[in-house]
């Protein structure tokens, strides 16, 4: 695929606002913080304006005038462009006037993390990486497979050894990733591969630390503006678990503000499993920091995660955005996940049930009144998990 003209951007660091020209780091060397990036919007308005009225449908790629990529050729599988399905049953049962659910099952490798590689592995192309490297809880792994193999470049994937559904697993390894299983939990994977990536410069890091990635993912927000007719959502419900993609679609929902697309902003509402829920018990007793959970535990393997490394990000999204954390049971993400395949025709995996079990939630204890527009985030396809599959039916 051909593109144009990238906008002009740099990096900032999110605790101590240096900022960087270049980074092929993923944290401030001076406070050790994550980095985000940000454009000279002034130039890019014109260029992201014309985007919007151009034909072939909603992709990631529309939104090349906000992204930051200068060479011409970019690595995509056809990803963006999912689906946002509006509730008829479950809005009735639930007596909300606007539901609808952002499918991002439908993306090439079945999950929402395309979005990002897609701009993380044409980044990998662009400074002659032959590598790439990502811990994960599966879909991370999936997707960095496919696109690696697009690319030409090998895959090197750490997971938590035998905490992983079987189908994404099948997925890394039938696109040739290179599979090291890691004794312990997710975040013992990217810790590990966070030490991988600094002591070997020619493997390049594409978990949601790397900003690149979180670019990709900010265009969920875009889309969803246009899908509602150029309308932001009131509410925006997201599984989370590392806490990349909540802040991604928070990014962009700011980003459209800021290019005077929207006046309004909606209000995020991240949504964890009670057995891995660091981030939804901090916000909840307002603790300034997350500390991490030894050992987290959820049928919703996807977010099981005890150490979320964007939860600052995370924090200032459902600030920023007067939104909120929720925490929900195995028991609740399971009765979503069948309501999502009996009563509206999609099949989720767990983790994306979290959001509509977290709309239950919200309703039950009146968060939201019936006459909201509201977005739940289905972030996987169910066939990539079986074995909880069959404990929804
Ligand atoms: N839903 C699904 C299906 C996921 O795979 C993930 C994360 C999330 C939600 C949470 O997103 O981490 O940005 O807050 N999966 C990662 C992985 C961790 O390795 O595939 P997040």
């Amino acid at each position: 695929m051909v593109i144009t003209k990238s906008p002009e951007y740099f990096f900032e660091c999110i605790g101590c606002s240096r900022v960087f020209k270049e980074a092929r780091i993923y944290s401030c060397p001076d406070c050790g913080d994550l980095l985000q990036i940000r454009y000279e919007l002034g130039s890019a308005k014109d260029e992201f304006q014309c985007s919007l009225h151009q034909g072939g449908g909603l992709s990631v790629w529309r939104y090349r005038a906000l992204l930051p990529i200068s060479s011409r050729h970019v690595v995509t599988i056809g990803e963006g462009g999912t689906g946002l399905p509006r509730s008829e049953q479950l809005s009735q049962e639930l007596n909300l006037s606007e539901l609808y659910f952002k499918n991002e099952g439908q993306n090439p490798t079945g999950s929402f993390k395309d979005r990002g590689m897609t701009v993380a592995i044409t980044r990998a192309v662009e400074i002659g990486a032959k590598s790439v490297l990502c811990a994960s809880t599966g879909n991370t792994s999936a997707s960095m497979a496919a696109y690696a193999a697009k690319a030409g470049m090998k895959a090197i994937v750490l997971i938590p050894k035998g905490k992983i559904a079987k189908g994404k697993l099948l997925q890394a390894s039938v696109h040739g990733a290179n599979i090291v299983e890691v004794k312990g939990d997710f975040d013992r994977a990217l810790e590990t591969a966070k030490r991988m990536a600094e002591k070997r410069r020619d493997l390049y890091l594409v978990n949601s630390i790397n900003p690149y990635r979180i670019e990709g993912q900010k265009t969920t927000a875009f889309e969803m503006w246009e899908q509602l007719e150029r309308r932001v959502p009131d509410y925006v419900f997201v599984p989370v678990g590392n806490a990349g993609n909540i802040s991604a679609i928070w990014k962009g929902f700011k980003e459209l503000r800021e290019l005077e697309l929207t006046e309004r902003l909606p209000k995020m509402i991240g949504v964890q499993a009670s057995g891995a829920a660091p981030l939804a018990n901090a916000f909840m007793r307002k603790m300034e920091k997350v500390s991490p959970w030894l050992h987290p535990e959820t049928v919703a393997s996807a977010i099981r995660i005890g150490a979320p490394a964007s939860w600052k990000k995370a924090f200032a999204a459902v600030r920023e955005s007067t939104g909120t954390m929720l925490k929900v049971s195995d028991k609740e993400i399971t009765h979503a996940q069948n309501l999502l395949a009996k009563r509206e025709g999609i099949f989720a995996e767990p983790a994306s049930a979290a959001s509509l079990a977290g709309v239950y939630k919200a309703r039950g204890s009146q968060l939201i009144t019936n006459d909201r527009c509201i977005v739940c985030i289905i972030t996987g396809h169910g066939l990539k998990d079986q074995e909880a599959a069959g404990s929804a039916r």
